[in-house]
């Protein structure tokens, strides 16, 4: 799907059902490596692999909003991507995330 007037096109990737509050579902998209996020009953979307050194985010429990890398512990807010504990400086890239008839779809351009 895309939106009129938009560059980005949406992948419809789960059913809402399928990402259970405060976790992170590792999902391969249009050949991205994402974690699809629900928190407080918002869904997000950030890429999984760490800035850092390029280690792979696993999904499962998140900490709050965030996702803490296992190899050297470096913590991203699921919100926005943004790096919120060192050694990583970069944030993880963003995507945006639409909620249709009970489908989560993801954006990417
Ligand atoms: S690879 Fe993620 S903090 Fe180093």
């Amino acid at each position: 799907m895309q939106i009129a007037g938009s560059r980005v096109k949406y992948f419809p990737v789960a059913n809402i059902s399928q990402v259970p509050e405060g976790q992170a579902v590792h999902l391969n998209v249009n050949g991205r490596a994402l974690l699809l996020c629900q928190v407080e009953g918002q869904f997000y979307a950030v890429s999984a692999i760490c800035p850092h050194a390029g280690q792979k985010l696993y999904g499962g429990r998140l900490q709050g909003w965030e996702v803490v890398c296992p190899l050297h512990r470096a913590r991203f807010d699921v919100r926005n991507g943004a790096c919120t504990a060192a050694p990583a400086a970069e944030a993880l890239h963003s995507f945006p995330v639409l909620l249709e008839a009970g489908k989560v779809s993801i954006g990417m351009s």
